[in-house]
């Protein structure tokens, strides 16, 4: 899969270099590509924002950088680098980022994150991108951050530990909070008795089938107490 990410603060993304994500770069799985947004600002002091038309508080993002550096990203598709690109740009106004969407997203050949700042980018952005490929504006969740660059990250780890070849053993992918719909159940290792808290029997006794129906247990009754809002509402209501 290959990633490019347009940022005015490119190295916010250095951590993507370290462990499973780095060894996928490496190993040529991921192929990710951080950019300047200012590489495409030719003025002397590189601008990218500007006033709001119609007044208010705070800057807006110039089209024109944009404009030009998705230009230049789409043309190395046009080159036959890549396939459509999907172009997310992570917004608080945008959907809700999930399992699901992380998911989906892993399957697509090429993805462009467009990380704006400040107020936003002007709307006409949005509008131009779409003509070179599928523009998505996702939210990491209701509140608000500074800029596109921590969701960016969020939600480069969540797709990229999906492709495959990227998490060493595939099972652990399943076993994982939010993969069946449930929170994952909770682990315990050695030794068995820490502090005078002990390891729960069941996982001591070799039993396969109790351990599982104990796990599925656990995790219903996590999900009811902590996140009902995810069991349909008969299940939720049973608590
Ligand atoms: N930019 C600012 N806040 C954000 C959020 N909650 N999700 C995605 N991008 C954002």
């Amino acid at each position: 899969m290959r990633i490019d990410v347009l940022s005015i603060f490119p190295s916010y993304f250095d951590g993507l270099t370290l462990s499973l994500l780095g060894k996928a770069q490496d190993a040529g799985i991921l192929d990710l590509r951080v950019r300047d947004l200012r590489e495409w600002a030719f003025d002397r002091h590189r601008t990218v924002d500007d006033t709001p038309y119609g007044g208010g508080a705070g800057m807006v993002m110039k089209p024109e950088p944009w404009g030009l550096a998705l230009d230049e990203i789409a043309g190395d598709v046009a080159a036959g680098e890549a396939g459509p690109p999907t172009i997310i740009f992570p917004s608080p106004a945008g959907e809700v980022f999930t399992q699901r969407t992380a998911r989906d997203l892993a399957t697509r050949e090429h993805l462009i994150f467009g990380c704006g700042r400040y107020e936003g980018i002007d709307e006409r952005v949005f509008e131009y991108a779409s003509q070179l490929g599928e523009v998505r504006l996702i939210s990491l969740g209701d509140y608000v951050l500074n800029g596109g660059e921590v969701a960016t990250m969020a939600m480069i780890e969540a797709i990229g530990r999906l492709i495959p070849g990227v998490v060493g053993n595939p099972e652990s992918l399943v076993e994982e909070s939010h993969e069946d719909g449930l929170l994952e159940y909770p682990s315990y290792t050695k030794p068995a008795s820490w502090r005078e808290r002990t390891v729960p029997d069941v996982l001591l006794s070799g039993n396969h089938a109790a351990i599982a129906a104990w796990r599925r247990d656990q995790q219903f009754e996590r999900t009811r107490r902590r996140r009902p809002d995810l069991l349909p509402s008969d299940d939720a209501a049973q608590s």
